[in-house]
């Protein structure tokens, strides 16, 4: 029997600009190009279509130019949706329309208790059975543990040092179960230890290339979806046994995220151990 498609939720940019200023990124003086935009997004997800993936759409919303970075709307473990909590107001009114989504495509919707703060698949990503999850800057530790007690699984908590890498999927991403690139600047040696101690695999993004986003990376199978000009990234994952796929996506630079934070994966990410 063909293994079923890898799903992925996406929200087009119809309503996509820098209105806030909440990351070290973002400017409203410097503005987005809608136009870019909707054509760097249209690219991936194309992109996604050609890899096999079945993209799902989110309807977007005026008023959440964010929106469209769908891997913050939560976490997804088999068939519950834990709904993030944001850190931001402005950021914090997409919740319900994630949980209305979910909830219509057969997903338990968990929330998270008031008071802690949680930004889901940006924060919390499984690297085999274990789920990492970076804290400080949106996510709080004690929402960590306390979604690894709901799921009951392991989570290694990594403290987020960087204001540039302010999501641990900026500067983390797991590419199977062992395997994992990171960019070793946005952790402190405890967390670089950690990190060591449990991935066997892992494969260091330089500083130019981890602004460039090169660690906020879609895995499906062994391609691995990332935003242009990352040279060093391509070479290191072909050296791996992985095939690099480059799309520019300047625009959503701008607002702190590219590929990765674009998309939220709804079967189970390739390196969680719990999707086997
Ligand atoms: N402007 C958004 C924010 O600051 C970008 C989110 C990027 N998402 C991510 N998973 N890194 O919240």
């Amino acid at each position: 029997m063909p293994a079923a498609a890898p799903r992925i939720l996406m929200c087009p940019p119809d309503y996509f600009g820098i209105e806030y200023e909440i990351n070290p990124w973002m400017s409203r003086a410097q503005g987005a190009d809608p136009t870019a935009a909707r054509r760097q997004w249209q690219t991936l997800r194309d992109t996604l279509a050609g890899l096999g993936v079945a993209v799902e759409t989110l309807t977007p919303q005026p008023g959440l130019p964010d929106l469209v970075f769908t891997a913050n709307a939560g976490l997804v473990f088999g068939n519950t949706f834990l709904s993030s909590r944001f850190k931001h107001a402005v950021r914090a009114e997409e919740s319900p329309h994630f949980e209305a989504w979910f909830a219509a495509h057969g997903f338990g919707v968990v929330t998270l208790p008031e008071g802690m703060f949680h930004e889901g698949a940006g924060d919390a990503l499984f690297c085999g059975d274990t789920l990492f999850a970076g804290y400080r800057t949106r996510s709080d530790a004690a929402a960590h543990h306390w979604v690894a007690a709901k799921l009951g699984v392991r989570c290694l908590p990594l403290e987020l040092v960087n204001p540039r890498f302010y999501h641990l999927d900026t500067c983390f991403c797991p590419l199977a179960p062992g395997v994992a690139l990171y960019h070793p600047d946005a952790f402190d040696g405890y967390g670089r230890r950690v990190l060591a101690a449990h991935v066997g695999t892992l494969i260091p993004v330089t500083a130019a290339e981890a602004s460039r986003f090169g660690c906020n990376a879609v895995v499906v199978g062994r391609s691995v979806v990332h935003n242009a000009d990352c040279p060093e990234l391509s070479a290191a994952l072909v050296a791996h046994g992985y095939r690099p796929v480059a799309v520019e996506l300047g625009e959503f630079l701008k607002a702190g995220g590219s590929a990765k934070c674009l998309t939220l994966r709804l079967d189970g990410e390739d390196a969680a151990g719990w999707q086997c």
